[in-house]
């Protein structure tokens, strides 16, 4: 009897064909699922990234809070359009930090996993006002009042231990220097040394260029610093893993 032939008793039997099909799925199942239970990390380290500083973890909160991600994703997909368009693919470690992701699929404006840099921040501020300023045909929606909404550090340092306890590694230190780190990261001529030596790369500068620290502050430091935080000239994937 041929290989085929045998398939045909298969092909011929509903339920031995049921039962086979569900023994096939069940040993492709536990062989993809099995290894997850047992490995500590499934995300591969990569150099650069590390935890938002207090000032973009609150400006990362309001883009949570105005639902900016209704209408933008945060993650390049390796095909070619995407990276000719927004650069190197985004890569899992970049989100690593992010409670919860912001990947989703929603592009009624462009992807913003690497709008860091990109534009200025006068860019920005001007955009974020008033969107058809800059974009006439644009149909996002205007966001002049966070020029208003002037923050307080408060209620840094329990939004950081929230994070922690999902895994982010905040320090004591860190939370401790929280609402220090918090004001600096706005002011060019403070002492900066602590926040960079803990959030290495953190841009400082009076984002909104308003002498008030305003939500628009934030929101800004959040978005330049997207995207910028791995040198993809020196990266190359770890093919070890
Ligand atoms: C109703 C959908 C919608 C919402 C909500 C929205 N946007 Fe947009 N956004 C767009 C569209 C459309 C564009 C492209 C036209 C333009 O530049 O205005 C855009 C463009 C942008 C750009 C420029 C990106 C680039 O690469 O050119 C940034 C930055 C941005 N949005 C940030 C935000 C932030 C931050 C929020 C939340 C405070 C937000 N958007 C909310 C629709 C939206």
């Amino acid at each position: 009897m041929g290989i085929l032939d045998r398939h045909k008793v298969l092909e011929k039997n509903a339920t031995l064909l049921l039962v086979c099909s569900l023994a096939v799925v069940t040993v492709g199942g536990i062989v993809e699922i099995a290894p997850l239970f047992y490995l500590e990390n499934t995300i591969e380290e990569v150099e650069g990234v590390r935890p938002y500083s207090p000032l973009e973890l609150a400006g990362r909160d309001i883009y949570l809070r105005e639902g900016c991600y209704v209408c933008h994703s945060q993650m390049i997909r390796p095909m070619r359009d995407e990276v000719e368009r927004y650069g190197h693919y985004s890569l899992a470690a970049e989100s690593m930090y992010d409670h919860p992701f912001q990947w989703g699929s929603k592009r009624t404006g462009p992807d913003l996993a690497r709008v860091g840099g990109r534009y200025s921040d006068e860019w920005h501020v001007d955009h974020l006002a008033d969107p058809q300023s800059v974009v006439p045909e644009s149909v996002m929606p205007k966001y002049a009042f966070l020029l208003d909404a002037v923050i307080e550090p408060g209620h840094i340092a329990d939004l950081m231990s929230v994070n922690a306890m999902v895994g982010v590694p905040y320090t004591e230190e860190m939370i401790a220097s929280a609402e220090a780190d918090f004001t600096v990261q706005v002011d060019p001529f403070g002492d900066s040394d602590g926040l960079l030596e803990r959030y290495p790369g953190a841009q400082v500068r009076n984002f909104d260029g308003q002498p008030q620290l305003t939500e628009m502050d934030a929101l800004i430091a959040y978005m330049q610093m997207l995207g910028t935080l791995v040198d993809f000239s020196t990266f190359t994937p770890d093919a070890s893993r």
